[in-house]
């Protein structure tokens, strides 16, 4: 029997893995630990989420398969439900992803990470705990070619407080839970769907689409960006939650040198898919640091800057060009030696991710969390955990 726990079932990954393991129908039992009240509201969150995925009455039907433990990942060891103790195999996905958010997100990715893991100890028959960290862990000094095993680095340079937490979650759980069978995936940049699009989430493509509209790049165009589909990144993490045995304890979920985009591939893409907008050979490189007005007077010139939305959606700009700029290309050769499928390129599934997508600004409202000051709470009521016994 395959008992799988999955947290963050409701965010953009979650949900893509979840609709895709569902429709496979192999007779594991999905788990899910969700913020809620109750475990009906919990299972209409992840309803709403699968329905990016699926029509509504699918999603309905999907969700109905699942048990719902109402509950917070960064206190799971203070949760004694017996649900959870029969777990064979942890999926952990939920994560603070703003990137400003420092206490918050060392709070929720690290200190909420370990509590898990503390929670993982009781479970007696667990063969995998698949813990889902970023590959930007690497920073902004790494190789052009990041390798696994390298990172995490306390040498990185990190740009933003995410990533911080991401790393030292991975360190810490290196460190004190040897006894765990953790295995580390880092996906890279995902990014819409390789058939459905956008339809699933905007997260980033936004910013890809709003470079195109601006012409500028803060890099050579023959730099690259490492980009994979979520539908390719979900698929990969069942691979890797299921295979029986895998040779290493680290893998990148990412395009690789065999897949990522360059930015003058991703140019001509944009002109192939969207002829309309243009020839697309009057791209300019820019310099981040230095010629912020020149942004800011084509950003207003492209979307205009009214309103609290537009002043956010440039910040986000320059926070997402600071990591489009880094050209790194994040090895995927240990995922592939498994046997696991490569991904798609960008390039290929762009066209998909424009038929549907709707105005840029709209869909920054996707990633618009990530740019906020965190709030004291934005969890929907989440339910209190039943006393401790671990
Ligand atoms: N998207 C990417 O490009 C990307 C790239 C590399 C790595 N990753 C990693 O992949 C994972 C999933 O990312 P995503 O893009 O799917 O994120 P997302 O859409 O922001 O979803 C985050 C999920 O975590 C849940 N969560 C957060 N705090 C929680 C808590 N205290 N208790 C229970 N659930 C909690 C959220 O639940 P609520 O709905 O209740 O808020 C939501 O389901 C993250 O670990 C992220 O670091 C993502």
């Amino acid at each position: 029997m395959v008992r799988v726990l999955l947290t963050g079932a409701t965010g953009f990954l979650g949900g893509a893995v979840l609709h895709q393991a569902l429709s496979r129908r192999d007779g594991t039992e999905w788990v899910c630990l969700v913020r809620c009240a109750t475990a009906e509201q919990g299972r209409q969150r992840i309803a709403a989420r699968l329905s990016r995925f699926t029509d509504p009455f699918t999603a309905q039907r999907l969700a109905r398969t699942v048990e719902v433990v109402p509950g917070d990942f960064t206190r799971a060891d203070l949760d004694a439900d017996p649900r959870l103790d029969s777990v064979t195999h942890v999926l952990h996905l939920a994560a603070d992803t703003s990137w400003w958010g420092e206490e918050r997100v060392s709070r929720t990715n690290h200190d909420g990470t370990l509590a898990l893991a503390r929670r993982a100890r009781g479970m007696p028959g667990l063969v995998r705990f698949l813990h889902v960290s970023t590959a930007m862990i690497c920073g902004a000094e790494a190789p052009s070619l990041v390798e696994e095993a390298a990172y995490p680095s306390r040498e990185a340079r990190h740009l933003v407080a995410y990533t911080v937490s991401k790393a030292a979650a991975e360190t810490s759980l290196a460190g004190s839970f040897a006894d765990l069978p953790i295995v580390v995936a880092r996906p890279s940049i995902v990014v819409g769907h390789s058939m459905l699009g956008a339809a699933p989430s905007s997260s980033i493509l936004w910013v890809i689409r709003a470079a195109d509209r601006l012409r500028l790049v803060p890099c050579a165009p023959e730099s690259a960006v490492d980009i994979v589909p979520v539908d390719w990144v979900a698929d990969s993490l069942l691979g890797l939650l299921r295979k029986p045995s895998l040779a290493h304890t680290l893998y990148h979920l990412s395009a690789g040198e065999g897949a990522r985009a360059r930015w003058a591939d991703l140019m001509r893409a944009f002109a192939a898919a969207d002829p309309a907008g243009g020839p697309r050979d009057d791209f300019a490189r820019f310099d981040l640091a230095a010629d912020r007005v020149l942004l800011r007077r084509r950003f207003a010139e492209t979307f205009g800057l009214d309103g609290s939305l537009k002043q956010a959606m440039l910040r986000a700009v320059r926070a997402y060009y600071a990591f489009c700029s880094l050209d790194l290309t994040f090895s995927n050769a240990r995922l592939l030696a498994e046997g696991l499928a490569p991904p798609p390129p960008f390039t290929d599934y762009l066209k998909v991710c424009l038929a549907n997508a709707p105005d840029i600004a709209e869909q920054f409202a996707d990633d618009l969390d990530m740019f906020v000051a965190p709030a004291p709470s934005s969890a929907p009521g989440p339910a209190l955990p039943r006393t401790a016994s671990a």
